[in-house]
């Protein structure tokens, strides 16, 4: 039998359909392994299957001397030193496509909940602060309908967001590293940021897209713009973000991932009441959750009998 070592509990019969073909070893905590852990245990293991929170750097990589693939349980692989496995011939496979749809839906959600001041006014009422009636100029947001959305990366969750918008009349503009044939108009960078009303962030972290998103970029945002992001925290430089919202340089932003997860109780983020936070739920519903479980486990046994796993990072 394969040995395998998983680093979380996942939801559905997968890992255990996995414990008819494989020896596994599982975490069975809801917080992540520390990294002795993982180390100690990865020597004689053929497989491992990770999450997003388990940094797989050289010295994880170089404990698994029998090592052949490494499967995350994550459309992200920045946590994972991809080149460094490819060097020692080890597989990196990973859970796209199954989650697009509830990512991008989660994307709409917050880009809604930010424009129309949905958390603001449920917190008013929570506090007992609704106090007059309906009047005309009470709360007013943005109108998301006709607006411009700039969506930054045009991969399969970007077109995702795209086709909700196309539902919503948006006019819809973007900027990636390649052109897709889509129905939205492509423009550099610079445009991009001066045009949006919503700039929605999907491109993946690497070397390129750290802090892409800095404090000279940010201020090239019009002041009525928001800002959502819902790929990874560091793309956007945090500080600088914290500084353009204290200064008003744009009119909110919605955020599902941080440079730090969870984020510090005292955040400077959380004294703004037009910033919508939620903590890193992109692909959290149970249909998708259980999916990714199913995509994991068929990527580490496909890539342990030598077949194509379903998908692999290349
Ligand atoms: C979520 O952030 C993922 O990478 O799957
Ligand atoms: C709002 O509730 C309206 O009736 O216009």
């Amino acid at each position: 039998m394969y040995k395998v070592l998983i680093t979380r509990k996942l939801p559905g019969k997968w890992v255990h359909e996995l414990s008819q073909e494989a020896e596994v070893e599982l975490w069975e905590e809801d917080y992540p392994p520390p990294k002795s852990w993982i180390i100690s245990r990865v020597a004689d293991k053929e497989g491992i299957l990770v999450t997003l929170t388990e940094r797989v750097d050289r010295e994880i990589i170089d404990s698994a001397k029998r090592l052949k693939v490494i499967s995350t349980y994550s459309v992200g692989v920045d946590h994972i030193d991809v080149a460094y496995a490819k060097e020692r011939n080890i597989k990196v496979t990973y859970t796209p496509e199954v989650l697009t749809d509830a990512t991008a839906d989660l994307i709409f959600g917050l880009l809604i909940a930010v424009a129309r001041r949905i958390v603001e006014g449920d917190k008013v009422i929570r506090a007992g602060q609704w106090s007059l009636p309906w009047f005309p100029t009470y709360m007013l947001g943005k109108e998301v309908n006709h607006s411009t959305l700039g969506i930054l990366g045009m991969g399969r969750i970007g077109q995702a967001v795209l086709k909700r918008a196309k539902g919503f009349d948006m006019r819809v503009i973007y900027h990636s590293r390649k052109r897709h044939e889509v129905e939205a108009e492509f423009v550099d960078l610079d445009t991009l940021l001066r045009e949006s009303d919503f700039l929605v962030v999907t491109v993946d972290l690497n070397k390129e897209t750290y802090h892409l998103l800095d404090y000279e970029k940010l201020s090239k945002l019009k002041r009525t713009a928001f800002l959502i992001n819902a790929s990874r925290g560091a793309v956007i430089n945090q500080q600088d973000l914290v500084k353009i919202l204290k200064e008003n340089k744009i009119a909110g932003a919605a955020l599902d991932v941080f440079e730090k997860e969870p984020i510090d109780k005292d955040d400077p983020l959380i004294q703004f009441p037009n910033v919508v936070l939620t903590p890193h739920l992109g692909s959290a519903t149970v249909e998708t959750r259980e999916r990714m479980a199913e995509i994991a486990v068929k990527n580490l046994i496909l890539s342990l009998k030598g077949e194509r796993p379903l998908y692999e990072v290349t």
